[in-house]
């Protein structure tokens, strides 16, 4: 393999659930001894909170779980992306059809998936938007984000046959 694969996480702000994926994920791609074959990164199809750290509620949340997303800084998805990123994963229907309608020539469209496709228990295959919500909502997403984020890299470790570096 000349590169990594390259995976992005696709919310509407980048700033609560899109950046949870990407640090649930990193962490257990680190765990697997995989950060050298995997790169990560995360995204949102609005521009409304581009250069912000994710929402103070989901970094709280996080953290609760030994998750550090404090460093991330949000940026906005660019048609660019559907050709940089192997597995694009979208937390729900509305940001995929965003996606979709940025791919003109229709050529990228079996790199964008529901990220919840990866979910053991997907429910209606969205990771609801916490933002509006209280607390729990945020643990809800957490639990989600987090068995989905397992699932997707056993996923990816069977398909691309990735042994640790
Ligand atoms: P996210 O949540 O898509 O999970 O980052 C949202 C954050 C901000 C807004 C909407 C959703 N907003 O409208 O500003």
């Amino acid at each position: 393999m000349s590169r990594g694969v390259r995976v992005l996480f696709v919310c509407l702000g980048n700033i609560c659930r899109s950046p949870l994926a990407e640090g649930v994920f990193r962490d257990k791609v680190r765990a697997a001894g995989l950060s050298s074959l995997i790169e990560i990164d995360s995204a949102g199809t609005g521009a409304w909170h581009v250069g912000e750290p994710p929402d103070r509620r989901m970094v709280a949340t996080a953290r609760g779980h030994g998750v550090d997303l404090s460093a991330q800084r949000a940026r906005q998805f660019v048609d660019t992306d559907l050709a940089d990123y192997d597995h694009i994963l979208a937390m729900d229907k509305s940001n995929l059809h965003d996606i979709l309608f940025l791919d003109e020539g229709e050529d990228f469209g079996q790199r964008v998936t529901l990220f919840r496709q990866w979910d053991p228990e997907p429910g209606d295959y969205e990771v609801p938007d916490p933002y509006y919500g209280g607390p729990e909502g945020f643990e809800e997403v957490f639990r989600i984000v987090d068995r989905t984020a397992e699932n997707l890299l056993n996923g990816l470790v069977a398909h691309y046959d990735l042994t640790k570096d």
